[in-house]
């Protein structure tokens, strides 16, 4: 991959704390397998948003992915045609939002439509409205990017975007672009004016949950963007299952789903165990695609999803939803 793939894709804010945390967090959690259970059969499909999926794994929006593949996101479209899985794309992509559902039309694959706020309310709307006329199932809106923080590779190294990599749907000055003054309120309008639902990522308090909820939000994606915004703050498994009791006490109908540092079977079972419907991938997208174009992506998902199923069975489990809490050493974090 060219030097400026790897460091934009390898960056995080800070002194890359939450960027490290996020992987660590997951190794000090202990499962506790049930023993002497009968797991001849098993189902690893969840419900999610109303629609079935085949495994509770997904994935995230990342932007530029021309930087790693010279077809970007129609190689991670490709590779995932035959899954039955759900991608978000990112308002960050490298082509157009009409491609990328095209590309997907008459496969498996679910999409949903990634958007920060912008400055300029048009690029917000017309990327919604883009995204519902062509089949997106739902909105997925970034509440976690008013400021642009320092990376510490990406940005210090310089990213200047090579002539054929353009930030398509938005435009060259994508990094300006976002609006500092974003509120709830702007969920509240943007529910107004879409019929997707919407799912707020980048929460990792459950009164910020809560207030997502209240403006209008149908799901709650806890993320810490990969720990690229808000060094510090806290590994997405440690916050996640704080905001699920809070949030299932007050709407349990309301679904959370959690990504950050999952890349094996075990981090997604921990992260059921503590309460996520399902998880969202961020950067092993862009390292399937750098790999082996599409065929690495669905790699990637061959082997997790093998992974996720053996850890389930294992653990004495036959359904994605059976894994609660129990099924982890009793121990939560101390914040
Ligand atoms: C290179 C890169 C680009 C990203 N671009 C976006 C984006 O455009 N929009 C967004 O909401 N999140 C973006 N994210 C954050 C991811 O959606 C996701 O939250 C994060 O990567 C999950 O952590 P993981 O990479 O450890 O799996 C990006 C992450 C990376 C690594």
């Amino acid at each position: 991959m060219p030097i400026i793939g790897r460091n934009y894709y390898l960056g995080s804010s800070g002194q890359r704390e939450t960027f490290n945390d996020n992987k660590s967090a997951f190794r000090k959690i202990k499962i506790i397998p049930k023993v002497l259970r009968d797991v001849s059969k098993y189902c690893t499909k969840v419900t999610v948003l109303g629609t079935e999926i085949d495994y509770p794994i997904g994935f995230s929006p990342v932007g530029l992915l021309k930087l790693a593949h010279p077809e970007g996101d129609l190689a991670l479209v490709a590779g995932l045609k035959n899954w039955n899985t759900i991608l978000i794309m990112s308002s960050y992509a490298t082509n157009t939002i009409e491609d990328v559902a095209e590309r997907a039309k008459g496969s498996s694959l679910q999409l949903w439509m990634q958007t920060y706020f912008f400055k300029n309310f048009t690029t917000t709307m017309d990327i919604i409205n883009r995204a519902e006329k062509n089949g997106f199932k739902a909105l997925v809106v970034s509440a976690d990017t008013n400021v642009n923080p320092t990376e510490t590779c990406g940005a210090r190294s310089g990213l200047v975007l090579p002539p054929d990599v353009e930030v398509i749907n938005v435009g060259q000055n994508y990094k300006t672009a976002i609006a500092s003054n974003a509120t709830f309120n702007d969920i509240v309008y943007i529910r107004s004016r879409t019929r997707l639902p919407i799912v707020a990522k980048g929460i990792l308090s459950a009164s910020d949950a809560i207030r997502a909820i209240q403006a209008g939000a149908s799901a709650i994606l806890v993320s810490n963007h990969g720990g690229r915004q808000m060094d510090y703050s806290p590994a997405t498994i440690d916050a996640l299952p704080f905001i699920v009791d809070t949030v299932k006490e007050y709407y349990p109908h309301i679904e959370i789903y959690v990504d950050g540092g999952i890349r094996n079977g075990y981090d997604i079972y921990k992260a059921l165990a503590r309460g996520a419907k399902m998880v969202f991938l961020g950067r092993p997208s862009i390292w399937g695609i750098a790999f082996n174009g599409s065929s690495g992506v669905n790699q990637v998902m061959d082997i997790i999803t093998s992974e996720f199923q053996e850890v389930m069975t294992l653990s004495g489990h036959t359904d994605p939803n059976q894994i609660t809490r129990d099924s982890l050493l009793p121990q939560l974090p101390t914040f």
